[in-house]
């Protein structure tokens, strides 16, 4: 898979696990103190959990595709921290359940959980990552001045 497949995976579950985290408070507070499960609590919580997944694997093919190091002894400082944000982003269904008639509270605190994830994302605080050992180097094109094409000299890159 590409780099370019990974990221759209990635950035389109950021949007449906935003969305869905929005929506289950916005449906819990709206549905108060009544009796059972707010409307679309079902279909919320599985796209939470779904966005969560793809999220997780999506970013580990990113890092694979960038090169970064194998293995956490390799992983700079802005992966460790964004997995810590995910785990965060990820426990935000307890604070949802727990305390949602902090309605507003709650709803930006998600946001600043995001913008602080895409900051990290962008920014990449720290040092910078080990780079795993690029696979054997094809050996670099040779430039041929025009006038020297198909002579001997364009094979062998030295002065004709
Ligand atoms: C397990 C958790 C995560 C891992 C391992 C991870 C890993 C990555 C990696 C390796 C990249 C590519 C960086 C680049 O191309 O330079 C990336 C990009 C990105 N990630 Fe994550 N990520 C995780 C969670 C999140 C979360 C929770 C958000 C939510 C806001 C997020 C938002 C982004 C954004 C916006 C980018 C694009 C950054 C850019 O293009 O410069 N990621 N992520």
């Amino acid at each position: 898979m590409s780099y370019a497949f990974y990221k759209v995976l990635h950035l389109s579950s950021v949007i449906i696990l935003f969305a869905s985290l929005a929506g289950m408070l916005f449906a819990r507070h709206a549905h108060a103190e009544r009796e059972g499960k707010p409307p679309l609590w079902v279909p919320l919580v599985a796209l939470h959990g779904v966005s969560l997944l793809v999220l997780f694997v999506s970013g580990f093919g990113l890092i694979a595709r960038l090169g970064i190091g194998h293995g956490a002894g390799g992983w700079p400082t802005w992966i460790w921290m964004k997995i810590g944000l995910w785990l965060v982003i990820g426990a935000f269904m307890v604070l949802v359940k727990r305390l949602w008639k902090q309605l507003l509270p709650l709803f930006l605190t998600l946001l600043a959980l995001g913008i602080v994830t895409v900051w990290t994302a962008v920014t990449k605080p720290g040092p910078a990552p080990a780079r795993a050992a690029p696979a054997a180097e094809a050996p670099a094109a040779v430039d041929v001045p025009a006038e020297d094409a198909g002579s001997d000299a364009a094979v062998e890159g030295t002065e004709p």
